[in-house]
């Protein structure tokens, strides 16, 4: 159990400056920034201006040798992300780290094992899951008041335009791992799996269409759930309208998420009951789920309670391999044209990776 408040070190200023605004400067009981890293020297000065933060250091290793510092969080490109948890985690720190985790099956089951004999835990990022909405959907499918799942529907349809990729590690295999599917959609087919747990098959395709990038931009998905229900997942990159939606349903109810395109965990959720009786259950059910905080607040609040009572993180490693499996079987599927039965071992082709 770790009491008291936790001094971060947030490794790379771009989206970590939002893990600070949203996550850890919501969370002051919890939480002190005391570092920032990065290469680029005056987007550090930057970021640790705008928040008041002391140490700025440009040497990863450097952090690590802190001992002070009690949560690495890592928000660096994602090729740099499986060296900077295992360096962290061997420095006996608790790690948060972006999404993906890391670029492959094999790699995502290298930091199992090393989590395993670590002091510090490792909570892999999934703010979308945070937001009353789905929340209270999770509550209504695990109290069984939702009954048996059908079908449904997940829908990725955001833009990016050639200014996005004038990043170096943007939209080419070796350095951001994959396009929409991996970056983007992600989040969403996190909380599809959240929902509606394990999938058992997956047909997909994927096409590179809206911008001049290696990887892919637009992709459409058959999915078959353990649970028997069936799933569509659709997402682009060349959407005049950004929306993120999700439709689900089930015997006794149908729900729709918010449309916002980055945080469609938010609530108010659609739940439209089957019956008079499922509406009068699901009222009772949702007036008792408490609020959580949205996105990085209610991700790194959690994280701190998980800390404090000695319980394994709110999002896992094994929740981070989840999406990275998914992501194997998409690309499998695309590459193959094949039905993909899940789960994946090391025994599948795209074990070491699924770059071409
Ligand atoms: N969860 C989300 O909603 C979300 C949103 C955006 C990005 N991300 C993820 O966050 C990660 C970073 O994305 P970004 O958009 O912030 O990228 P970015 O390129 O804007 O920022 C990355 C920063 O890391 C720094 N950096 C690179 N190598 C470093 C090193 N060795 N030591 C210290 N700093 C280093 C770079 O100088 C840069 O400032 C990626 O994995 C991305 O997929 C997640």
């Amino acid at each position: 159990m770790t009491q008291g408040i936790l001094n971060v070190a947030v490794i790379g200023c771009g989206i970590g400056r939002s893990h600070i605004e949203e996550g850890y400067a919501r969370n002051l009981d919890g939480y002190r920034v005391l570092a920032v890293c990065d290469l680029d020297a005056a987007r550090m000065a930057a970021l640790a201006d705008e928040f008041g933060i002391e140490r700025r250091i440009r040497d990863f290793d450097a952090v690590l040798a802190m001992p002070e510092i009690d949560v690495i969080d890592i928000c660096t490109p994602p090729a740099l992300h499986r060296e900077m948890i295992l360096k962290a985690l061997a420095a006996g720190k608790h790690v948060v780290c972006e999404k993906p985790l890391v670029g492959s099956l094999a790699e995502a089951d290298e930091i199992i094992a090393a989590e395993k004999g670590a002091k510090g835990q490792l909570m892999p990022i999934f703010q979308y899951r945070y937001g009353d909405g789905a929340m209270q959907a999770k509550h209504l499918i695990e109290s069984g008041i939702a009954g048996k799942p059908y079908a449904g529907a997940a829908e990725t349809f955001w833009k990016r335009t050639a200014a996005y990729y004038d990043n170096p590690w943007r939209g080419r295999w070796k350095t951001e791992l994959g396009g929409v599917l991996m970056t983007h959609a992600i989040h969403m087919h996190d909380i599809v799996c959240f929902l509606l747990g394990p999938v058992s098959k997956l047909f997909a395709r994927t096409a590179t269409r809206v911008n001049a990038i290696e990887v892919e931009d637009c992709v459409s998905s058959s999915w078959a759930m353990e649970s028997g229900a069936l799933f569509t997942s659709t997402a682009t990159l060349g959407s005049e309208e950004e929306i993120s939606r999700l439709r689900l349903h089930f015997e006794h109810i149908t729900m729709e998420s918010t449309h916002a395109a980055y945080s469609p965990g938010d609530g108010p959720w659609r739940f439209l009951p089957a019956s008079e009786e499922a509406g009068e259950r699901i009222a009772a059910a949702l007036a008792a789920v408490p609020p959580v905080g949205r996105r990085y607040d209610g991700q790194m609040r959690a994280f701190r309670e998980a800390l404090a009572a000695g319980s394994p993180p709110p999002v896992t490693s094994a929740d981070a391999r989840r999406a990275l499996e998914l992501a194997t079987a998409f690309y499998h599927s695309a590459a193959t044209g094949a039905d993909v039965s899940l789960p994946l071992g090391p025994d599948h082709p795209k074990y070491a990776g699924w770059r071409p």
